[in-house]
C-alpha cells in the first residue's frame, strides 16, 4: 500500500532556499539521503529474500526498491526532464502500483512472481534514475526547481512510506519461515515510557485539527478545521503485552460478545488466538521480530493488532478507542507517552475526507483520496517509520483486518 500526498502541499522551500548551497543542493542532499536509506534497509537481504511476496498485502523488497524508483521516473523525470529516456520500456508496467492515470500495471498479488528483473538489475535501475535526478537538480533553473520542490517532497515522503513497508513485509515473510530468520540479530524492540498518572483528561473544547503549518504534509491532513473534542480521558501509555495476555487468559479471543461481527468472523476464519507474529511454545508466548523470535515482554507495547482486536480489547477493558481528533489534541499537547516511534495506534475514526477535501488533479490525485472508504485511521508512527517522516496530523490508514503492520493501541474513557 502506498499512501498519499499532495502536489499542492506546502514545502519547506524557505529553509532550503536559505541554505548556504541553495535549493538545488538542498534537494539533492535530501533526495540522496532518502534513496540511500532504502538501500540501507535492503542491504542485509539476499536476492532470494527480496523476491518473496508472502501474501497479497505485502510486496517483495525488490518491488519496493523498483516501484519507488519508477515513481521518480514517472512523475519527475518523465514529465519534467527534457530528453529523459526510461531505463527499461517494461518497468512502468511492472512497477506502477495503483495509478490508473499512469497506465496499465501488473497485478498486485502477483508481484512475487516476477523473477526478472533481478535484484541486481533493480539496483542498476536505481542508480540510473538517481544519476538522472541529480543531473536534473543540477541543471534545472531556480524557478523550475522551486516549482517542482513540492513534487520532490511527495517523492521523498512516498519512498519513506515504502521504507516502513519494507520492514513490515520482510518481517511477515520471515515469520512464515519455520526457522524464523532474523533481519538483524542485534535489533531490539523499543522500550516504552510509563508514567504513574495514567489518564490525561481533555475538557470539552473546540480545537483546530489537521495540518496548518507551512511544512510538508499529505493532502489527507487538509483542510484544517474546527472540531469539538471532549470531555474525554486518554491513556498516556500504550497497552502492553502483559495487559493483552490478561485479555487472552480471560478468553478474549473466544468471547463473541466482545467483538464486532465482522471482527469475530475474521478472528474465527484466521484462527486468531493472539496478536500477529505470536506463537506459543511449551506454554510460553514468543514474538517474531526483526531480530527473530523473542519471548513476549509483558512490559512492552502490544504490537501487530488488527482494528478488530483493538476494538474487542477496549470493550473487554470497559473502555473505548479514542477518535483521531481526540488523539491529535492530546498529542499536540505533548501529553501522550510513545505517541511516536513504537506502534501506530488504532483510532475508532473512519478514514474519511476532512470537510472540503478534494483530491488534486492528475495522477498524483490518486495518492490518497481514492482510498477514503472502509478503512480506519491510525495515528502516531512506528518503530519502522523513518526519521523525520511523522507528525501530529499524520493520518495512516489500514483495513480493519490488517495486522502485519506495527500496530497497537491506547485506550480512551468517557466516565
Ligand atoms: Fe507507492
Amino acid at each position: 500500500m502506498t499512501k498519499q500526498a499532495s502536489a499542492t502541499a506546502t514545502s519547506p522551500l524557505s529553509s532550503r532556499s536559505a541554505a548556504p548551497d541553495g535549493l538545488a543542493q538542498g534537494l539533492e542532499t535530501a533526495f540522496l539521503a532518502v534513496r540511500n536509506e532504502t538501500e540501507r534497509r535492503a542491504a542485509p537481504l539476499s536476492p532470494e529474500d527480496q523476491q518473496i511476496q508472502s501474501m497479497a498485502d505485502a510486496s517483495p523488497i525488490k518491488w519496493h526498491r523498483a516501484h519507488t524508483t519508477w515513481f521518480w521516473e514517472q512523475f519527475l523525470l518523465g514529465e519534467h526532464a527534457a530528453g529523459y529516456r526510461p531505463f527499461h520500456p517494461d518497468f512502468a508496467f511492472l512497477f506502477n502500483s495503483y495509478y490508473v492515470s499512469a497506465g496499465p500495471r501488473h497485478a498486485r498479488n502477483h508481484r512475487g512472481d516476477i523473477t526478472r528483473p533481478s535484484a541486481d538489475e533493480v539496483g542498476a535501475y536505481r542508480r540510473y534514475v538517481d544519476a538522472a535526478v541529480v543531473k536534473f537538480f543540477r541543471e534545472a533553473g531556480e524557478d523550475e526547481l522551486r516549482a517542482l520542490a513540492p513534487l520532490v517532497e511527495v517523492g521523498l515522503n512516498h519512498e519513506q512510506q515504502h521504507q516502513e513497508l519494507m520492514f513490515t513485509d520482510i518481517l511477515h515473510a520471515f515469520a512464515q519461515n519455520p526457522v524464523y530468520p532474523s533481519y538483524d540479530k542485534d535489533w531490539r524492540f523499543p522500550a516504552a515510557t510509563r508514567t504513574g498518572d495514567h489518564w490525561l483528561t481533555l475538557n470539552e473544547g473546540i480545537h483546530t485539527v489537521g495540518h496548518v503549518e507551512d511544512s510538508f504534509h499529505f493532502d489527507n491532513e487538509k483542510p484544517a478545521h474546527r472540531a469539538l473534542v471532549g470531555p474525554v480521558k486518554i491513556a498516556r501509555n500504550l497497552v502492553t503485552n502483559g495487559e493483552w495476555l490478561a485479555f487472552m487468559r480471560d478468553g478474549g479471543y473466544r468471547t463473541a460478545t466482545l467483538w464486532l461481527m465482522d471482527g469475530f468472523a475474521a478472528a474465527s476464519k484466521e484462527d486468531w488466538q493472539a496478536p500477529g507474529h505470536w506463537r506459543e511454545v511449551d506454554g510460553a508466548w514468543q514474538l517474531m521480530t526483526l531480530a527473530g523470535v523473542t519471548p513476549v515482554d509483558p512490559d512492552a507495547p502490544v504490537c501487530h493488532l488488527s482494528y478488530y482486536e483493538a476494538d474487542a480489547f477496549a470493550r473487554w477493558a470497559g473502555k473505548h478507542l479514542p477518535t483521531e481528533m481526540e488523539w491529535e489534541v492530546a498529542a499536540r499537547a505533548g501529553q501522550l507517552n510513545d505517541a511516536f516511534g513504537i506502534v501506530w495506534q488504532w483510532t475508532r475514526s473512519s478514514y474519511s475526507p476532512y470537510p472540503g477535501y478534494r483530491a488534486i488533479e492528475g495522477a498524483l490525485g490518486e495518492y490518497n483520496g481514492k482510498f477514503m472508504v472502509n478503512q480506519l485511521v491510525l495515528r502516531g508512527s512506528s518503530l519502522a517509520t523513518p526519521d523525520g517522516h511523522s507528525r501530529v496530523t499524520y493520518r495512516n490508514f489500514f483495513y480493519p483486518h490488517h495486522r502485519w503492520q506495527f500496530t497497537g493501541l491506547r485506550l480512551a474513557d468517557y466516565v
